[in-house]
Formats: structure tokens, sequence, C-alpha cells
């Protein structure tokens, strides 16, 4: 019989599946936290083991990278095709192969990833690894139990679970991501990821399986490889299978009686690939009858009956006017090749990180060279090639600086890293970096607070920390350039308005190494407080579900350096350093006598003016239970506008129904 912990992991991952691998969300992520803590609280509460498919179970156990285990069957690679010619010599072997009976082939994008493959035992996913060499591939479960699309039980409908699956796919990682990682790793100091499939698989091979969860990977899978008992009799058929059994496939794989109709795909996505929220770098054309590829076979790397065709690197050629050193938040030194301005993929480019000082040796990029600029599959453009046939003796070959161009302080160089540092701790460029981190969007939204402002705060030492940016007031602001005295009055008030800021935002604008967004709201949801987290011992922080050992050592690290700095923003004000984090409000806040004390309410429908997981925070303040279902065990319906089954349900089991306007009135 399925229990009330059973029906919940199987709600979950319905909604998991319907958000992560259909895109077709039904319930707000809200909600979806309201189910999440909820099976967390009935699982801390049973003695009973949990198993390694419940939802809460996607990071835990350290991952055990470098075990090299050998696929059932090798992960061949594909055979590359350029151009129309070369798409119709394809076409012509596979008829050829087939002596003229007529074919029908697949197409599908080519996703820029890594690729991977997932072992499912009896429904649950027991195993995935790397493609590695093709032949042995890299044992990364617990890195892929973190993506949400890659699901930790199949989900049973009308097609039997077969007792074994393997299903092989691309792991990737979103474009906006890709760009937002990389200046991340520059200013830390790393070199960023060269191309999306480095940074899926420096993504997806760390030991640190936290930092794995933290980044947005998804998955498509293309290839049904392995499923005791199937027996497809073509490669859509097998895909719509592994739909149904909640495998996320790519959207737009399309079936063509013909290449020239394959030609028209591929050059429908040469410009529409564009608008994708992921790279792709060509399209895999491959034959659809499976027992054609049988007769096709492989040669002993790739499959003859498919073909990847890719598509053209997007290339510029400018000259490079300069090359400036950026110092970032860490201190780490980036040259960056001010260009002259050219068009390229649709965008106008300015300038192009040249990464490192080796970058620039082993390209011997020089100023007044013409380069050759590519946006291949990369959302950052880089300079591929120097034109060096084109030099005219004028070009002028860059010395890296020996101090920091900011502060004068002789620049560090380890064998550890490639970067060179300035450790200058109170260096004005970092300083700068520092504050305009800690003003924007996602951290504590000082609007008004730009480049040119932080710049001359920094250099007029009005501000020597972030923590000062609470002494500015209008008359001193209305000296700066550019700055009116409304300007400086909305910006005393924006600096202000930051002072509510919740915790989670502070933790993140702080710039601590590794703590990106997730981190921070992790970390808040599970200490309430900036001080909680800051006297906690390294093995408590690392025992939270999402954290590791490296954010641990960091985030105490940094508590311990900078104790100073968290006093004085205590000193100035700010809210979250005596307001806790609401969602963990401490039990003592509940009134035992309150109308909602002891008593299990469900929530549906629309509140109006709060939301699902609101009411169900308050009423859980209150010392109330939230269930998702109605059950004989409910005490009380909360229906709010356009409710269905669980109000019918209710009427049914004759359970009482409060209306919205009745639940703020117990509130
Ligand atoms: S089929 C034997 N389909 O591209 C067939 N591969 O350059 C093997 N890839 O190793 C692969 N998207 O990792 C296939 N829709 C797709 C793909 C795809 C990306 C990767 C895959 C493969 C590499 C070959």
């Amino acid at each position: 019989m399925r229990t009330e912990i059973d029906e919940l992991r199987a709600l979950i991952r319905y909604h998991e599946h319907k958000y992560y691998a259909e895109n077709l969300p039904e319930i707000s992520d809200a909600d979806f936290d309201v189910l999440m803590r909820e099976l967390e609280e009935l699982e801390a509460a049973t003695d009973a083991p949990i198993p390694p498919d419940s939802p809460t179970r996607r990071v835990g156990g350290g991952a055990e990278l470098g075990t090299r285990l050998q696929h059932r069957t090798p992960m061949l690679s594909l055979n590359n095709s350029y151009d129309e010619n070369e798409l119709r010599e394809f076409a012509e072997r596979v008829h050829r192969l087939l002596e003229g009976t007529s074919v029908e082939y697949v197409t599908e994008l080519k996703i820029d990833g890594l690729g991977v493959s997932l072992i499912y035992e009896n429904g649950v996913f027991t195993r995935g690894l790397t493609r590695g060499d093709g032949e042995y591939g890299e044992e990364v479960t617990d890195n892929l139990r973190t993506i949400r699309s890659v699901p930790l039980r199949l989900i049973e409908t009308e097609i039997a679970v077969p007792p074994v699956l393997e299903a092989r796919g691309e792991v990737f990682l979103p474009k906006d991501c890709l760009t937002e990682i990389n200046i991340q790793r520059e200013t830390e100091g790393e070199l960023p990821f060269a191309n999306p499939r480095n940074a899926a698989a420096g993504s997806l091979r760390l030991l640190d399986v936290s930092i794995t969860a933290s980044r947005p990977l998804d998955i498509f899978i293309y290839t049904l490889n392995y499923a005791e008992g199937f027996t497809p009799a073509t490669h859509t058929e097998s895909l719509e299978n592994m739909r149904r059994l909640g495998l996320k496939c790519n959207p737009h794989t399309t079936y063509h009686k013909s290449i020239e109709d394959v030609q028209k795909y591929y050059e429908r996505w040469v410009e529409e690939r564009h608008g994708l929220t992921y790279e792709t770098d060509g399209i895999v054309v491959k034959v659809n009858n499976f027992s054609q590829q049988q007769e096709l076979g492989t040669t002993s790397k790739y499959p003859r009956w498919a073909v990847a065709y890719k598509f053209n690197a997007q290339q510029a050629i400018t000259t490079v006017e300069k090359i400036d050193v950026q110092v970032g938040r860490t201190g780490a030194l980036t040259p960056v090749a001010i260009l002259k301005p050219v068009t390229l993929a649709g965008a106008t480019i300015t300038n192009a990180t040249l990464h490192n000082e080796q970058e620039i040796q082993t390209k011997d990029i020089r100023i007044g060279d013409r380069i050759v600029l590519e946006r291949a599959g990369d959302v950052i453009p880089k300079v591929v090639e120097v034109l060096t046939a084109d030099r005219t003796g004028d070009e002028v070959i860059f010395k890296f600086p020996e101090r920091c161009p900011a502060c004068d302080t002789p620049v560090q160089r380890t064998e550890k890293e490639v970067a060179v540092r300035c450790v200058n701790v109170g260096c004005v460029a970092q300083l700068k970096r520092r504050i305009a981190h800690y003003a924007s969007r996602n951290a504590l939204q000082i609007e008004g607070l730009g480049p040119a402002t932080i710049d001359q705060l920094v250099d007029k030492e009005l501000v020597r920390d972030v923590a000062d940016l609470y002494t500015l007031e209008v008359e001193k602001l209305s000296t700066l350039d550019r700055m009116g005295a409304p300007s400086a009055r909305n910006l005393v008030h924006q600096i202000e308005k930051s002072k509510e800021a919740p915790a989670e935002k502070l933790l993140f604008g702080l710039g601590i190494f590794h703590v990106g967004e997730n981190v921070a709201e992790l970390l808040i949801e599970h200490f309430s407080s900036l001080d909680k987290l800051s006297k906690t011992p390294l093995e408590e922080i690392e025992s939270v579900r999402g954290i590791g050992p490296q954010i641990a050592e960091s985030v105490l690290n940094f508590f311990g350096h900078n104790q100073p700095l968290l006093d004085k923003l205590r000193g100035a004000g700010l809210h979250c350093f005596t307001v806790e984090a609401a969602s963990n409000r401490p039990e003592a806040s509940i009134a035992a006598d309150s109308f909602f004390s002891g008593k299990t309410f469900v929530v549906t429908g629309s509140l109006k003016s709060m939301t699902r997981g609101e009411a169900s925070n308050e009423i859980k303040n209150r010392g109330g239970r939230v269930t998702s279902s109605v059950t004989s065990k409910t005490d009380y319906l909360i229906a709010g506008e356009g409710t269905g089954s669980k109000y019918t349900k209710a009427v049914e089991l004759e359970i009482p129904i409060l209306t919205a306007a009745d639940f703020f009135e117990k509130l």
C-alpha cells in the first residue's frame, strides 16, 4: 500500500518532470518548495531508510570520481560534414550500402556539451558515466543525480519499465549561465572555460557535488542504447518511448523522407539556433530504421548510419588597437584586447578577453595585429588566430605589467595558477569591483550606484569598504561629478533601502569565493542568519544538504578574516542582523493555543493576497501542518478561487472548508 510519504514523492517527481523535462510547470516554485519541505519533514520523522530515488536525495554523498568503467557498448563519436555536398555524399553512401531501399532520416540538434550514459535498473537511476574515451567512461553518478531533468526514477505508464535501461545523452549548461560562469572564473583568477563542452565537463566532473548542484546543468537524451524487452523499430519510436518514461529528449527532432528536406532543416537552424537558450554546433542526421542502422553498421569510430552536419563558426577580422589590464574582485589581472569595432553574429564587438599572460604569448598577439575573432559555440568572442602575414612591422609586443595597474603593488605569480594577481588587500581596483558586485541587481540592488560613481567614491576615499556606503550623505554625494542633489538624494534613499535586504542577498553580495546566489540561499535557509553561520563549525556547514567542503571552507575563511567588516555592517543597521530569515522563524514564536496549532490543512486555489507557499508558512508558524492531498486526516481545506479535485474530495469526505476570507480572519 502506498503511504503518504510515497504519494508525496510521486507527486514531487511528477512536478519535477513537468518543470524540468517538459518545461510546463503546473504549480509555482513556492508551492513546489512547500511540497519538498513537507517531504523533508516526513522523512526526518520516520525511521525508515530514505530510498536513493527520493527527490530529497539529489545532493548527498561525495562523488567518487576517477572510477573508470567499461561501457556496455562503445560510445562512438560522429563523422562530420561541413556543407551540402558532404551531406549528399553521406546520403549516397547510405543508399549504395542499402542497395536502393528507401531511407527515412531523423534530424536532431547537435547539443554542445558532454556525452553521458545513464543506467536505470528496475526504473531507478543507479549509475552514470561520462563518454570518456568511448570504451571506458568515468563514473559521475552522484553529480548526475543533481541534474533535475535526470529522473531518479522512470515513470511507469502504459509502457512497462524495463529491468535494465541505458540511455545516452548530452549534459550542457544554458548560454546565459556560460557567460556568467566565465565572468566569475575570470574575476576569481581562473581560466574561463574555452567552450561549452569544457564548461559542462568542468561543472559535472567535480568532487564537490554541491558545486555541481549549484550550476543549472541540463540534459537531452539522444539514444536508447539498451532496454531489456524493448523492441522499437525506429529511432523516433525509441525517443517517444523514452519521453514517456520521463527522460528529457530535445523537442526539435524532425523526421524527413528526403535528404533535400534535411538540408532545409539545417538551413532553418543556421539562423534559429541563436534564439535557443543552449548552444548547438550543428545538426545530427540519423537513419531512422533500426534494421537499416544495423545493416549499415559502424567503423571503429563512427556509425555509418549517422553524421554530424556542423554549423560554420562565425568569424570576423578586426584590429587590436590596445591591450588593457583589468583587476578583478579577487585581484586577478585579466588582459583585454580593445578592438576596432566589428559586427559578429549580430552584435558589435569592441573588446575581447585575452584571459591571461600565457594566452597572449602562446598566440603571439601584438598591439596593431589583425586578428580573426570567432563566436563559435561560445557566447564570449575569442581571438582564434593572428594574421601574421598582414604584419607591417609596426606591431608592438605587449609587456605584461609587473605592478598592479591600479595600486602599483608588485604582482604575484605562483606555480599553482596561470593568473597573475595583485595581492594588496587595499587595492582600489579590487575594492571598486567588490562594491559593484555588492550593489548589483542580484545582491543588495542599489540602483544609481554605477561604475562612474563608484570610481569617484573610492578615488576620493569616501568609501574604503562596502560598509562605508552607509555613511554617505546627500551633501557629500552632491560634490561628485555629474551628481546633482536629486540624484544624490535618490542614491542615499537606495542605499538606505538596501538595509532591508534579506540575509541571503547580503551573503551573496559579500563576494565570498564559491558563494553564488544558490549557495547563499541554501546557507541562510539552514542557519537563518549570518551570525549563526559565522559561529558554526566547518563540519556542521558541510553537513548541510547542497554544501560541500570547498564552499564550507571558503565561508569560514571569509568570516575568520572579515569580522570587522561584518561589525561595521551591523553597526550601520542592516536589518538582517537583527531579523531572522522568515522561513526559519524559531518554533518559540508559535502560539500553542492558536486555531491552527496541531491541525492539518490543505491549501488550494488562489488566495489572491498571499501565495499558497506564504499561506503554508503562516500556518506552520502557528503550529499547524500543511499537506498536499485531502485525506480523512485533513482538518480543514482552505479554498481560494479556482479550486478543483481537492474541493470535491473535501466535500465528499465532509471536511470543513474555509474560504480565503475565513482563513485571513483566523490568521
Ligand atoms: S548521436 C553513435 N545525437 O556529439 C551516435 N550525438 O561529436 C552517437 N551529440 O559523442 C551520438 N548531440 O556526445 C548524437 N543529438 C545528438 C547529439 C550528439 C550532441 C554529441 C555526442 C557525440 C558527439 C559527437
